[in-house]
């Protein structure tokens, strides 16, 4: 685990880059950026490995790029994953206090920890995060650290995050094949929310949706917790996809009208004149060509913004998230998109950036970088390195400690 001022590297693998970032935790607790290193993507799709080598030789080029950029040599790092591959299960544990004096100990809650770690899965599947979502003290819920209270009767509430051992085993080999060890295992989603989220809106109850080249990672937060993540496996290059067809263009063409171009909102499309109709061997008619890309991008990316909602109010969630949505990842920049989310969601809609960090801007301010940036600030976490903490909570935080019990696939 790092110590601050210690560097440390974390690979984002996405769909459409790999980017591999060196950063440290400064002493005021602001997260510096050295350097980064990116390169295409290729052999990795929507989270997924395809083709070893060819994801072997991606990481490879993009590590030796932030090795060259930041004249550092990376022998470790922490990695990101998703895909629709993960699951999550929420787990409940409880046990008696017996002392006396009723005080719970930090035994107990090791005891109590253990006991909440029993859940089986099936074998074909690995733990990522077993996430505490909040301690029940007699009735009383919402508690965040009960050492020290007085009760009968003590319970905590866990979320288990999940996914498939091969298809994890399949990254885990692919970074190894590029010669980095693996320090430890993060799901993107909770990297990005580490990113780019504030603390009040992580408290009050948000939407967090990172929407990618290849999936959409979804998480919700409430009382300081994720409570919830899912993983859509749609995103940008589905919107290419549809330009590419509906105009009748090459992908990479259609890429780059997408960026420049495609707004979701009709209003835009009226004043727009920029469109180099030379570049764009089918329709002459800017006017019927407009209408087309308006009506490609708006329908898809409604769509998916339907589907992220659907699934938030099938869990009952849509009540509990006050701070509304805030989205990163590449699309977030699509023109038009925040404001089609408020009213697709009828909650308050935001772009995320990342928070509290220095360094190069096209990483700190661009969320394309919410998962790099949010797997250093994240890993940092899974140490409490507070110097003000108690001596016996310096080794590690309930997060930490209780990470120490996961991770099967690193070990062997
Ligand atoms: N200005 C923009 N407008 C619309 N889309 C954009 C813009 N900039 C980037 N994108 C899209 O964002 C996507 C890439 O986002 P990002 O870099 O977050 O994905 P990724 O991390 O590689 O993939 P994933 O996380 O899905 O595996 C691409 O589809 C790209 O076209
Ligand atoms: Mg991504």
């Amino acid at each position: 685990m790092p110590g601050k001022d210690e560097y440390i590297a974390a690979i984002d693998i996405g769909t459409t880059k790999i980017v591999t970032l060196i950063g440290k935790m400064k002493k005021n607790n602001v997260l510096e950026i050295k350097g980064y290193g990116i390169s295409e993507c290729h052999g990795i799709k929507k989270g997924i490995v395809r083709d070893i080598n060819e994801a072997t030789k991606s990481i490879l080029n993009s590590v030796e790029a932030a090795e060259k950029n930041t004249k550092m040599f990376i022998d470790s790092a922490y990695i990101g994953v998703t895909g629709k591959h993960i699951s999550i299960i929420n787990n409940w544990a409880e046990i008696s206090i017996h002392s006396p004096s009723k005080i719970i100990k930090k035994t107990d809650l090791d005891r109590l920890l253990a006991n909440a770690n029993k859940l089986t899965l099936a074998p074909q599947n690995e733990v990522l995060h077993t996430l505490i979502k909040q301690f029940v003290v007699d009735d009383e819920k919402g508690i965040l650290d009960p050492v020290g209270l007085a009760t009968e009767k003590l319970a905590v509430e866990l979320l288990v995050v999940y996914g498939s051992s091969t298809l994890i085993r399949n990254t885990v080999n692919s970074i190894r094949g590029a010669k980095v060890e693996i320090e430890d295992i993060i799901l993107e989603a909770l990297a990005s929310g580490e990113a780019v989220l504030t603390p009040e809106e992580k408290d009050s109850g948000v939407v967090l949706l990172d929407i990618g080249g290849g999936t959409t990672d979804v998480a919700v937060y409430k009382n300081k917790k994720m409570i919830f993540t899912y993983c859509l496996p749609v995103g940008g290059d589905l919107i290419t996809n549809d330009i590419s067809v509906g105009l009748n263009i090459p992908f990479s063409k259609a890429e780059e009208i997408k960026k420049k171009f495609a707004n979701v909102d009709y209003n835009f499309y009226e004043s727009l004149n920029r469109v180099n109709m030379d570049d764009i061997k089918i329709d002459r008619n800017k006017a019927t060509l407009n209408i087309r890309l308006y009506s490609i991008v708006n329908s898809r990316v409604k769509e998916l913004l339907v589907l992220v909602k659907e699934k938030i109010e099938s869990y009952g969630f849509m009540y509990s998230v006050p701070c509304g949505v805030v989205l990163t990842g590449g699309v977030s920049q699509m023109k038009g998109i925040i404001n089609m989310a408020n009213t697709v969601f009828s909650l308050p809609a935001r772009l995320g950036v990342p928070s509290d960090a220095e360094g190069p801007s096209e990483v700190v301010a661009s969320p394309i970088h919410a998962t790099g940036v949010g797997l250093i600030k994240y890993a940092f976490q899974l140490k409490d390195f507070s110097a003000e903490q108690p001596e016996e909570r310096k080794n590690g935080g309930l997060l930490a400690r209780f990470r120490e019990l996961v991770n099967k696939i690193l070990k062997n």
